[in-house]
């Protein structure tokens, strides 16, 4: 083993830093060896241990790579020391503006990919989706699909910042600015709604906010990750009003019929422990829909279409 990895290591475990150290450990040798050696582009040539004869360490590399070592045992996450995250086939520049890619959103991506390569492989259709945050679904969109005509919506303009630096680096800038537009609603009560001034739209996804105060939830998340990404601030405790974690679902229902083709289909990502009363309501208002398990089984992204 590297003898830096080893010390980052011993670093973790000093300090009782437990979370997934060793793969920690690589992900800060690659960005450290990769800001040093920009040709360094694969992740695997650190587990495989195979760069670095090519690639000798230098002093820069194990300062860089111990800073942010530092700050990580203090609870910050990995992804805003580095400052990037793999998304499902792309590396995602991230801040603490923007929600972090999560594994559980491929699921997502990966099914809705599926199904627009079975009803659409060469045919344009259009898409949208309400709270872009770093832009990884519709990039992935884009990037896999020429055809592809999409519109976001996104309320936080740091977050609408950071996917305009993602769409301009995975697409390329002028690449994309005439098939995808962002919309930025006036304020936080306003949902799919948005798009009811386009024609309804093929495809609709969506990863919205939506924790509950009575979820369980790691306390790095509570304080590194923004609130308006996780609760549905609308209606909740700040306007003294009851919580209403599933609001943007019922928002969607409410508004499907103008924004939506009758033959169109939906996407969510859905909470596992309310996936089967987000399923009902769907079902409540005509739609025939899918509960898509993540590799534990839960139930995390719900297909509907009627
Ligand atoms: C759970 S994050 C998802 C971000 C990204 N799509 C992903 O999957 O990682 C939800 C996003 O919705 C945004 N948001 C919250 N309320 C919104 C609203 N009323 N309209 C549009 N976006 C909203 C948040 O700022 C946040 O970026």
């Amino acid at each position: 083993m590297l003898k830096l990895k080893q010390k980052i290591l011993d670093l973790f475990a000093e300090h009782g830093h437990e979370k997934s150290p060793e793969a920690e450990a690589n992900l800060i040798l690659f960005n450290a060896y990769r800001h040093r050696y920009p040709i360094i582009q694969k992740y695997s040539e650190i587990l495989q241990g195979t760069f670095t004869d090519k690639f000798p360490m230098t002093a820069e590399i194990e300062e860089e790579a111990m800073k942010m070592a530092n700050q990580r045992i203090k609870g910050i996450p990995l992804q805003h020391i580095t400052g990037n995250q793999f998304f499902f086939e792309h590396d995602y520049i991230v801040n603490s503006h923007v929600l972090i890619p999560r594994p559980e959103t491929e699921i997502l991506i990966s099914n809705v990919l599926d199904v627009i390569s079975k009803k659409w492989p060469k045919k344009p259709f259009r898409f949208a989706e309400l709270g872009l945050g770093s832009g990884i679904l519709s990039t992935e969109i884009l990037a896999h699909y020429k055809s592809a005509l999409g519109i976001a919506s996104e309320v936080s303009p740091q977050a609408i910042a950071m996917a305009r630096q993602n769409l301009d680096h995975i697409l390329g800038p002028g690449n994309w600015e005439d098939r995808f537009s962002i919309l930025e609603p006036a304020d936080l009560h306003i949902g799919f709604e948005i798009f009811g001034d386009y024609k309804p739209m093929d495809l609709i996804i969506s990863n919205p906010p939506y924790v509950s105060v009575n979820d369980e939830i790691e306390a790095e998340v509570l304080r590194h990750e923004p609130h308006g990404a996780l609760f549905p601030m609308v209606g909740g405790s700040d306007e003294g009003g009851k919580e209403n974690p599933n609001f943007f679902y019922e928002n969607f229902l409410f508004n499907h019929s103008k924004i939506l083709k009758p033959d169109g289909i939906v996407f969510f990502e859905i909470p596992h422990e309310r996936a089967d009363e987000i399923e009902h309501e769907f079902k409540n208002a005509g739609f025939k829909t899918n509960l898509i398990p993540d590799l534990t089984g839960r139930s995390r992204v719900l297909m509907a279409q009627k």
